[in-house]
């Protein structure tokens, strides 16, 4: 993420005139927010670039508050993707390279602490032509920080 993305954002943020919005320039493995402070984290398309997804959703678990809750929508793969396809950094760049395997990236979940893990939606894609993107699956997760 770079400056240009939060400076068009707040224009956005101002143009709609909103006086809720704040907004942050950080890493998902270390998100500039106070502990226990977050009702819901919404992310679309992000933890799939991260080398370090299990770090993500310890974040995510950290800032939320008890009872709080996230959303997810993020690329996995149903079985490993070929070495070759891993490699490639244009595939990282697509959200797919970095791709984890559905059962560990709901274990990374579980492992977290968090509970109720539900799959709201899943559907394939990415779509294309090689073979390999037949293994991606899109999904959205929805999982709470178990109420105190
Ligand atoms: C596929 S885009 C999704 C953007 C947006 N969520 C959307 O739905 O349009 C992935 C975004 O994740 C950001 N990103 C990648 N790795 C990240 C990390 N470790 N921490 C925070 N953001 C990251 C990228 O800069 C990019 O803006």
């Amino acid at each position: 993420m770079t400056p240009r993305m939060i400076t068009l954002a707040r224009n956005n943020a101002n143009k709609l005139e909103t006086s809720n919005v704040m907004l942050k320039r950080g890493h998902i493995e270390q998100i500039p927010q106070e502990e226990t402070t977050v009702d819901l984290v919404i992310s679309n398309g992000v933890i799939a670039l991260s080398e370090w997804k299990h770090m993500a959703f310890s974040e995510i678990y950290r800032v939320l508050k008890p009872g709080g809750r996230f959303v997810i929508s993020d690329v996995v793969t149903t079985s490993l993707l070929p070495e070759s396809v891993r490699d490639q950094t244009g595939q990282w760049v697509e959200c797919v390279a970095g791709a984890a395997l559905k059962s560990d990236y709901l274990s990374m979940i579980e492992s977290a602490g968090f509970t109720d893990v539900e799959i709201l939606e899943e559907r394939s894609g990415p779509e294309g032509h090689e073979e390999w993107r037949s293994l991606l699956t899109s999904l959205t997760i929805r999982a709470f920080k178990r109420a105190q």
